[in-house]
């Protein structure tokens, strides 16, 4: 290896690195799978078939793990997933974002997405829904943004 290799080299870990902050810092992060096959079988009209097996002509229902639909939050606002400890918010054109509900203050989970804002109760720190950065209160960190994948309509865990 010469000595520009190696140059090369810390060039590309320091921009990868780069990479992967500015994604955490984004406060968006949206890995979009690649979609399903189609989950329906040709339309083919035929008897019902009563012993037929119905559930293994079904491909796996990843919604079973999924967090929410797209369409269950709205658009504008957001849902608070009080078990994950994550808030879903989604903007007018469609963007979704994910974060930790845990306020970055003193640690309370925030309770409301309103005109565009994440809302602690505890000490009134807000934070903007598109990015987690404070806009008011005591806050002074963002709320960090929490990777997810967004498939056929719905919210999954990374
Ligand atoms: Fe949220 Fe203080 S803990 S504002």
């Amino acid at each position: 290896m010469t000595k520009s290799d190696q140059v090369v080299e810390r060039r590309t870990i320091l921009l990868a690195g780069g990479a992967a902050a500015t994604v955490v810092l984004s406060g968006c992060v949206v890995q979009r799978a690649e979609p399903l096959v189609a989950t329906q079988p040709a339309q083919v009209p035929s008897a019902p078939q009563p012993s037929a097996p119905q559930q293994s002509e079904q491909p796996q229902q990843p919604a079973q793990n999924a967090l929410a639909q797209v369409a269950d939050i709205p658009a504008g606002g957001g849902v608070i997933l009080k078990d994950q400890n994550v808030v879903l918010t989604k903007d007018q054109s469609g963007k979704v974002c994910m974060f930790s509900a845990i306020c970055t203050h003193q640690g309370c989970a925030v309770t409301a997405v309103e005109e565009g804002t994440i809302n602690c109760p505890c000490h009134g720190s807000k934070f903007d829904a598109t990015s987690g950065e404070p806009v008011a209160g005591p806050a002074r960190k963002p709320l960090p943004a929490v990777a997810f994948k967004q498939r056929d309509g719905a919210i999954f865990p990374a």
